[in-house]
């Protein structure tokens, strides 16, 4: 197994002001990225996968933000150096905290420099404004040259103003610097024909309200593409967008990765559109990591162990035979744990299935540790946890 980029005990909280309490957003969430593979990330709506995901851009900017965790990525080898020379600077005293593991480096070193933390009463004190000047210094040579985001609804992310060549134009410029002005309106059509859009041509002199939503997609993904960056992440890809075009845009996803031999996190609430080209899925819930294992081992055989709210997330997607036979859906009673007081024991034990008697009992005690119930398959469950 080849690894680009591995996430660590990230945890995020946030602060309210309204009532002086925090949020926490995501809890020790940790997940590799292999090279070449797509990771999906699903959860409900607020289990904090997008959260995940700009933290790891470093894009995340409210109070207080990343406030533990390591992120380690394999830069390109010309920028390494770089950021490498950059992350030396932070002269961190905490001696726990690594800034490199091999050639990857850790995108979050030094960020703990900026922050102390009280546990009783639970406070965080953070230098919010140098803490951003500092991570936006070393992100720079990051975000988009190496990893590239596109988020749901693709009209907000094009500038209204702009042509659809120059938003492609400006991207390509920035950053290609050795790049032969003259070749550029045929690279730009060269994209836009890679994301398999008919008639370039006049596609490059349309202005983003001229385009469908499948349209604006894929102009997104081609404007992502344009750094030729090692990770692709796709937050909510499909949102907004038809069944047809739904799947358009994952089969589109899923050539670019094979062709180009990126890397890709593909979040999304839905587990069966992730199982289409994901190989590895990671599950979340209330922030936490529930489940990650290969695709076949969490889809796909039903007697393989499984952690009770993968089952459920999969019994609330409607396969096309369920939708023909007319078939009434289970949807998940219940609601997530408030996310403003600590869980004590299994964060879904309100809403699962399996949790009665003595095993409840276990579930309500102390929350189940993350166990490997077969060659690179974890489970967070009483259930495989003797
Ligand atoms: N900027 C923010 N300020 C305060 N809370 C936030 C902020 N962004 C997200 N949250 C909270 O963090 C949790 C996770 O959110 P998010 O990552 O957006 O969920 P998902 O992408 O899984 O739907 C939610 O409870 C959300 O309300
Ligand atoms: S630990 Fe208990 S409550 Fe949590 S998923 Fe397993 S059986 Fe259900
Ligand atoms: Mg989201």
């Amino acid at each position: 197994m080849s690894i680009l980029a591995e996430l660590s005990n990230l945890r995020v909280y946030f602060y309210d002001s309204s009532d002086k309490r925090f949020i926490r957003a995501v809890e020790n969430m940790s997940f590799p990225i292999e090279n070449g593979k797509v990771l999906g990330l699903v959860g409900e709506s607020g289990c904090g996968k997008t959260v995940t995901a700009l933290s790891m851009m470093g894009l995340l900017v409210s109070e207080p933000g990343i406030i533990n965790g390591k992120f380690l990525f394999e830069p390109k080898e010309e920028d390494a150096k770089y950021i490498r020379s950059l992350l030396q600077k932070v002269k961190v005293s905490d001696p726990d905290e690594e800034m490199s593991n091999g050639d990857r480096l850790n995108l979050f070193y030094g960020l703990k420099k900026f922050i102390s933390i009280e546990e009783n009463p639970f406070t965080i004190i953070k230098n919010t404004e140098r803490w951003l000047r500092y991570h936006d210094t070393v992100m720079e040579k990051i975000r988009g040259k190496n990893i590239s985001m596109i988020f749901q609804n693709p009209l907000t992310s094009l500038n209204p103003f702009l042509t659809i060549e120059s938003q492609i134009r400006k991207t390509l410029l920035r950053y290609n610097e050795s790049i032969d002005k003259h070749e550029i309106t045929d690279m730009i059509l060269e994209l836009l024909r890679s994301v398999r859009l008919y008639n370039p041509e006049a596609v490059i002199k349309m202005y983003p309200s001229n385009l469908s939503m499948g349209m604006a997609q894929r102009v997104i993904i081609a404007i992502a593409l344009a750094s030729n960056p090692k990770l692709l992440i796709a937050d909510e890809p499909t949102t907004g967008l038809d069944t047809t075009n739904k799947y358009r845009i994952i089969d589109l996803l899923n050539s670019i990765i094979e062709n180009k031999g990126l890397s890709m996190l593909l979040i999304s609430h839905n587990i069966r559109l992730v199982g289409e080209i994901a190989d590895r899925i990671a599950v979340m819930y209330a922030g936490i990591l529930v489940e990650l294992g290969d695709k076949q081992e969490i889809l796909k055989i039903k007697k393989s162990p499984r952690h009770p709210y993968t089952e459920a997330l999969i019994q609330a997607i409607p396969t096309d035979y369920d939708l023909k036979k007319g078939k009434k859906l289970k949807v998940i009673a219940g609601r997530a744990p408030n996310n403003k007081i600590g869980i004590k024991g299994c964060p879904f034990v309100n809403r699962c299935f399996y949790a009665t008697g003595e095993i409840k009992k276990k579930c309500t005690s102390k929350m189940p540790p993350l166990v490997e119930v077969s060659n690179g398959h974890f489970i967070r469950c009483y259930l495989y946890f003797k």
